[in-house]
């Protein structure tokens, strides 16, 4: 199931930027194309101009509603081969500053809503023997970074959940991936005020995801350039990160 041999494929936050993107490189290649959002409007267009993507409506942030997804895709189209969960919530934030009601919808959205999918998901790929789960996180996750109070901090969690889920589920036959994007020109970043290092199309994204899905890889990071820079920053002493970001965050402010 590794190896993209997919029949059917389940995208969260199928109705915008990356997740759409990915709808539509997978139009016609796979029998079932679910994709999920709030937007049903959105869906609806997406659905009506291809010939393999189906709309299933609802929010990640409702556990029920996940559930009947779920349910509603496999047995309309049959067992989810691949499911990518993809719906994320961004908000710039000061921690001098908290907006807690954001907060509250980062976690909710990014990582319970992860969670959401998941408990629908894996009793019905244990009970195969076998799936691929796929989660979108964000080099955002790596380290602490400025301004990244309502979001990085969810997308450390989920590399973490990706590790632990890799190691309980593999003896399953469950494979897991974790996608870790650098910036993407999508409506998430559009109205980001500092500069994006190495911003990639929705285009390219999803075709780097969709290569590192097939070849089964446990983590999908993007760009090269911008995650070996990325990486390293992690492997840096915090005597030698915290000042070194302080200095790049406060040039990036103009
Ligand atoms: N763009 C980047 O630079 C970047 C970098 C690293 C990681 N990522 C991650 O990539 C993923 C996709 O982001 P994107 O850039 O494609 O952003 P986007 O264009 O804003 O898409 C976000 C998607 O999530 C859906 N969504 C949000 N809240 C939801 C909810 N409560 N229930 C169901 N769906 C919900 C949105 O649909 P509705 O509003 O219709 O519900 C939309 O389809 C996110 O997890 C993001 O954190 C993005």
């Amino acid at each position: 199931m590794a190896d993209g041999s997919w029949s059917v494929v389940w995208i969260t936050g199928g109705s915008s930027g990356i997740g759409r993107e990915l709808a539509r490189q997978l139009d016609g290649v796979v029998g079932h194309v679910a994709v999920t959002a709030r937007s049903a409007d959105k869906l609806g267009e997406l659905s009506a101009a291809s010939r393999t993507v189906f709309a299933y409506p609802g929010d990640v942030t409702d556990a029920d509603a996940m559930a009947g997804c779920v349910d509603e895709i496999e047995s309309r189209a049959g067992p989810v081969d691949l499911a990518i969960l993809n719906a994320g919530a961004w908000a710039l934030m000061d921690a001098t500053d908290l907006d807690l009601a954001a907060v509250r919808t980062g976690v909710e959205v990014n990582y319970l809503g992860v969670m959401n999918a998941l408990d629908a998901l894996i009793p019905k790929m244990m009970a195969r023997g076998k799936g691929h789960i796929a989660i979108v996180a964000s080099v955002a996750g790596y380290r602490g970074l400025p301004r990244s109070v309502a979001y990085g901090p969810t997308k450390a969690a989920l590399n973490n959940l990706a590790e632990t889920l890799k190691l309980e589920l593999e003896p399953h036959g469950i494979t897991v991936s974790v996608i870790n994007p650098g910036f993407v020109d999508t409506p998430m970043t559009a109205d980001n005020p500092f500069p994006m290092p190495g911003i990639i199309s929705a285009k390219d994204a999803a075709e780097r995801i969709l290569k590192g899905l097939r070849r089964g890889r446990f983590e999908i990071a993007f760009p090269t350039g911008f995650i070996l820079a990325m990486k390293l920053l992690r492997l840096l002493p915090d005597a030698v990160y915290f000042p070194l970001v302080r200095k790049f965050a406060v040039r990036g402010r103009g």
